[in-house]
């Protein structure tokens, strides 16, 4: 039988040859094609481009990957060890701005490098390989209590909708925004699920949309402009989207997009959830004002996936890859702590 996406790990590390195993995304869903990245540069690339993406897994991408570069640092010294450490974390950190959850993983395994300092090189580079695992391991529990909670907002037969890819393929397992729809799906719920198609890389056309009917779920694919009139024809009773990093007031970035699903939500009445590992939270960022945005070339707009550039040759693009939907759309966060509701100020600081 052909192997599926439920068969490869979205990233995992592989330390007896030394690598990091990603599923290469940007192939999907034409091929399914597991690489080994060894090099920090392979690494890094392989986050900008996307090949490795979704907040959860590019974190779990990026705590095995500073693990690789520690493991190949030849030094007894430990102050030139923390060093050369240092100068690889702010390298991968520097891949791709907006989700937090890639600085926060490199904070974590940093903070394990400077404690264990005193102790030499070797017992360093093993507590960091521990970590990186445990990293990966509360994923994956993290997007199941997700599911839990989300699915008890939910009843058989509901439609749902959610935008780009907080699936499987973002995270160790599960997903996040998709965790509710796999858990209702084992237990015969008999979701319908909308996807958004996430232009411009097409993210819920190439790997939601693809995942879900993989997984067995009933599927139908729109449109990003397309989503206002499916709530208002009333096909759809919860949206759950992802979140790369959301303020402490509650303002959230995500995937372009979500903003304007969340104003067409609000005017039609339907719920907006946000599911959120609470590694996403960030407590250094007080509102969305804070969030850098990450602008990406213009090529992927004009260029990709057309036989020729598809529009004129001095036309401008502009192509931020996410936006920030405000606070007050937003219905309530679904973290693997709970459901918090408003005021989001003080629910999100009871999980922080
Ligand atoms: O640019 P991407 O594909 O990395 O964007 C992904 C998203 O916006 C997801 O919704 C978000 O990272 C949450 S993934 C659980």
């Amino acid at each position: 039988m052909e192997k599926t996406i439920f068969d490869v790990p979205t990233v995992t590390l592989d330390d007896d040859s030394s690598s990091l195993l990603i599923i290469d995304q940007t192939l999907l869903p034409g091929e399914l094609k597991q690489i080994a990245l060894k090099e920090q540069p392979a690494i890094h690339e392989a986050i900008y481009k996307l090949r490795v993406r979704g907040a959860p897994a590019i974190g779990v991408a990026a705590a095995h990957g500073i693990y690789l570069a520690a493991k190949a640092l030849d030094m007894d010294d430990t102050a030139d060890f923390a060093a050369e450490f240092l100068k690889a974390r702010d390298y991968l950190k520097s891949s791709r701005p907006t989700a937090v959850n890639l600085a926060w993983a490199l904070e974590r395994m940093t903070r394990v490098m400077l404690e264990k300092l005193d102790e030499g090189v070797p017992a360093v580079k093993a507590a960091l390989l521990k970590e990186t695992l445990e990293i990966q391991r509360e994923d994956e529990e993290t997007c199941r209590a997700i599911g839990e909670y989300g699915l008890s907002l939910l009843k058989p037969g509901d439609g749902l909708l959610t935008h780009c890819n907080a699936g499987q393929l973002a995270t160790s397992r599960y997903g996040t925004a998709t965790a509710p729809m796999y858990l209702g799906h084992e237990r015969g719920y008999g979701f319908h699920i909308f996807c958004d198609e996430t232009r411009p890389l097409l993210q819920g056309a190439r790997l939601t949309a693809t995942e879900l009917s993989s997984a067995g779920m009933d599927v139908t694919l729109i449109c990003d402009n397309m989503a206002a009139t499916v709530l208002k024809k009333g096909l759809v009773d919860a949206i759950f989207v992802g979140c790369d990093r959301v303020a402490m007031n509650g303002d959230t970035a995500n995937k372009i997009g979500t903003m304007p699903l969340a104003i067409a939500a609000k005017r039609f009445g339907v719920p907006f959830y946000v599911c959120a590992p609470t590694s996403t939270i960030d407590p250094d960022t007080a509102t969305g004002d804070g969030i850098v945005i990450e602008e990406r070339p213009a090529e992927e707009v004009s260029d990709m996936w057309y036989r020729e550039r598809m529009t004129g040759d001095r036309v401008k693009v502009f192509n931020p890859a996410f936006d920030v939907t405000d606070a007050e759309l937003i219905t309530a966060f679904v973290t693997e702590k709970g459901i918090l509701k408003p005021p989001f100020d003080i629910s999100l600081a009871t999980v922080k």
